[in-house]
């Protein structure tokens, strides 16, 4: 039987590619984000197996009409990547609270909120995984003006250990991910006329395998993808 994989901030970048990769693969993929016309041209490049839901995943409504979604369409989830991420460059000392809220809310209280409020829809053996990033992992080399991004990245790093020894009981293994550069809007808004080393095509590809079978050898693991440090 077909696996179903949720996967957040699908409607650009490495989440977009990963959702046409993993539906590529007979998967069945529900992609969430707020963009309503870039969803749909993501839902046209295989409407068959890739449902788009147009939300935004701060909203604790949101989470409601995904767990309605689901349970409407009988959905067991084998596999959930929290993607969706926002990211402020500004120097510690210019980050206002609101600025702080926005990224704590996006990068950690939406994973936080999406997976315990739809633990009831998961089936067992399935896979949560957390995107971070280089910024989020501890030791390696940080960017000025990335610190409110960094820190809420850190703490979805963290969760990802302490879920893997929550849900183990419940046979849902959590690992994340803490990506170096991709050559995304995000890091292009972030730092213009970078040349990131890797394509988002090439890391939705990394991604879309790891969701399917990195659980078979990693649990509760906090895993660097970047070819140098930090990116
Ligand atoms: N690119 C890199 O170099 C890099 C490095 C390290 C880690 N990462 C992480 O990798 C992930 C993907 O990054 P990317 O580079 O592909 O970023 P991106 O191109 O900026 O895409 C971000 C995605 O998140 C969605 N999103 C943002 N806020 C949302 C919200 N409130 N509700 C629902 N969806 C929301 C966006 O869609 P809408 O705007 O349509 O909502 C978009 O689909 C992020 O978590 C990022 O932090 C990226």
């Amino acid at each position: 039987m077909e696996k179903h994989i949720i996967i957040t901030g699908a409607s650009r970048g490495i989440g977009y590619e990963a959702a046409v990769i993993l539906a590529g693969r007979g998967c069945k993929v529900t992609a969430i984000a707020r963009s309503e016309i870039k969803l749909k041209k993501l839902h046209q490049t295989n409407p068959g197996l890739i449902s788009v839901l147009s939300l935004d995943i701060t909203q604790p409504g949101s989470i409601q009409d995904i767990s309605e979604y689901l349970g409407k369409n009988r959905i067991n989830i084998d596999g959930l990547i929290h993607n969706a991420g926002i990211l402020v460059n500004k120097p510690f000392s210019d980050l206002t609270d609101e600025d702080w809220q926005l990224q704590l809310d996006v990068n950690l209280m939406g994973p936080v909120r999406l997976t315990r409020d739809l633990l009831p829809h998961f089936s067992e053996g399935a896979h949560i995984l957390n995107i971070s990033s280089m910024g989020g992992f501890q030791g390696s080399e940080k960017f000025p003006g990335l610190s409110g991004y960094s820190a809420s990245k850190g703490a979805l790093t963290i969760l990802t250990e302490c879920l893997a020894a929550e849900l183990s009981e419940k046979m849902i293994a959590v690992n994340c991910l803490c990506l170096g550069a991709v050559q995304t809007e995000m890091v292009e808004q972030a730092f213009p006329g970078i040349k990131a080393p890797v394509q988002p095509k090439e890391m939705g590809t990394y991604l879309a395998d790891f969701i399917l079978n990195g659980h078979q050898f990693y649990n509760g693991k906090i895993l660097p993808v970047a070819l140098s440090n930090p990116t």
